[in-house]
């Protein structure tokens, strides 16, 4: 196997290259990004590295100079949104001969819609995949001189393929809160997962760079760290991850220490103690369940039982009173049956989760689940859906009321005229009267509370 590494040369090589690429220029990037927490990262790095090559950043595809869609494969939506998007530069690259159009992230990992890319979409420059990225420069170079589209993947197999490139230049798009990449990719093949096939083995960053990196933006004044993988609790740097989340956690000064996404087949009792335990770790926990039944866990791959995760969401909550829970689930998986689906309704109701984000199960090519038999109508997922969410709004309801007249801590992420806004440790979203700055705590006693918003006033307020 080849070494993840990329060398401290072949990273200086690249942002060599980019330092040379707009000399005095006064260009400028647009980054879409589609997809998760992961992609939003990923566009802050290419953002960085864009920076370093001399493009200021754009919001506004029409300003451009170059135009990078960072794409997600997870669900079909997620695919056509991208696609429908691209489509829209067409008319900017007949106006603009010298715009450069890259289309980079997941889906351009998978052969199909790589190959459906070049040839639908003639104006796109170039396409690279999810280990290519500390590449850029090498990439913007080559489109600006040989005027020839390329494609830029690894050649290894998908659980081979993957890469750690260190001490890349990283453009935040805020300046209180900020997520820090501490793995990267996927081992666990959960049937239903294109991630596996689209970003790669699972590989962990040094603890070293990850403490260090998290003391700068501690240092900086952040005060919202997110700490970034698929599958956290199986880092396997030179430290546990419960040991990692307790050293990122324990620096000097109060900021909220967040973390995603942990499976719960890795769930540890050294993890709860530690959330317990370190002020600064987010009293939050996501432990996506994706079913309640049992034979429906299995055929997904998950590794866990309904009883075994029960155990573990229950123990957190008793272990820290008043910690928000959230879950992932897939309404329609192939084969389930409507018992079945009644298991995982059953499951939401016993752990009460503060909040679920449900997704109708979408096939992804390639994948063992796209194969099964059993294919659940649209309609029906819908309907399962539907009945989730509304379970769960009565149930977010309940939990919510509990806040009024409490007074919580909030990092305020909004402020304009006396209307603040912001989130808790926990990840509740508070709207509330007051002056608290952007980036600044405020202590909040809530006053009333719907079932995705707490509203409140700003205590002692001068
Ligand atoms: N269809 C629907 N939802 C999916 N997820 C992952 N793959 C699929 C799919 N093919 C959901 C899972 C995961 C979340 C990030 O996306 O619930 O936890
Ligand atoms: Fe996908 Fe499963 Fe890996 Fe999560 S743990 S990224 S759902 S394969």
């Amino acid at each position: 196997m080849s070494d993840i590494f990329i060398s401290r040369e072949a990273v200086e090589n690249q942002l060599n290259i980019a330092s040379g690429l707009n000399k005095g220029g006064d260009k400028k990037v647009c980054i879409l990004t589609f997809g998760c927490q992961q992609n939003e990262a990923d566009s802050e790095l290419l953002s960085g590295i864009c920076e370093r090559a001399g493009y200021g950043e754009t919001d506004n595809p029409k300003d451009a100079d170059l135009i990078l869609i960072n794409t997600c494969a997870i669900r079909e939506h997620a695919e056509l949104k991208a696609l429908s998007r691209t489509g829209q530069f067409k008319k900017l690259k007949e106006q603009n001969k010298d715009l450069l159009i890259g289309v980079c992230g997941c889906m351009a990992e998978q052969k199909e819609r790589r190959d459906a890319l070049m040839k639908s979409y003639p104006y796109v420059d170039f396409v690279f995949g999810t280990d290519r990225l500390y590449m850029l420069p090498e990439i913007i170079r080559n489109a600006k001189s040989a005027k020839k589209r390329s494609i830029y993947i690894s050649d290894l197999p998908h659980n081979e393929f993957g890469v750690i490139a260190e001490g890349l230049p990283i453009r935040r798009n805020s300046n209180h809160k900020a997520k820090v990449s501490i793995m990267y990719g996927c081992d666990n093949f959960c049937t239903y997962c294109v991630v596996p096939y689209v970003r790669g083995r699972e590989r962990s960053r040094e603890s070293c760079n990850i403490l260090s990196e998290v003391k700068a933006l501690v240092d900086g004044g952040y005060k919202d760290i997110m700490l970034l993988g698929q599958n956290v609790n199986s880092y396997k740097g030179d430290i546990s991850f419960p040991e990692l989340l307790k050293r990122a956690g324990s620096m000097d000064g109060e900021y909220f220490l967040r973390f995603m996404t942990s499976h719960p087949k890795d769930a540890s009792d050294e993890l709860f103690e530690v959330i317990r335990d370190v002020p600064n770790v987010a009293k939050q926990f996501h432990l996506p369940v994706q079913s309640g039944n049992n034979r429906v866990l299995s055929a997904m791959n998950r590794r866990y039982t309904r009883e075994k995760y029960l155990e573990k969401a229950l123990k957190i909550k008793s272990l820290v009173p008043g910690i928000t829970m959230t879950t992932d689930i897939i309404c329609g998986f192939p084969t389930e049956t409507e018992e079945e689906f009644l298991e995982t309704v059953d499951i939401i109701k016993q752990v009460e989760f503060d909040m679920i984000f449900t997704f109708l199960y979408s096939p992804r090519p390639g994948t063992p689940a796209a194969k099964m038999e059993d294919q659940i109508p649209h309609e029906e997922k819908v309907r399962r859906f539907e009945l989730l969410s509304s379970v769960q709004n009565d149930i977010a309801d309940k939990l919510n009321e509990k806040y009024i007249g409490k007074t919580v801590r909030v990092l305020c992420d909004s402020s304009e005229h006396g209307e603040c806004s912001g989130r808790t440790s926990g990840n509740k979203i508070v709207n509330f009267e007051g002056k608290a700055m952007v980036g600044t705590f405020a202590d909040v006693e809530i006053t009333s509370a719907g079932a995705y918003i707490l509203k409140g006033k700003e205590k002692d307020e001068k």
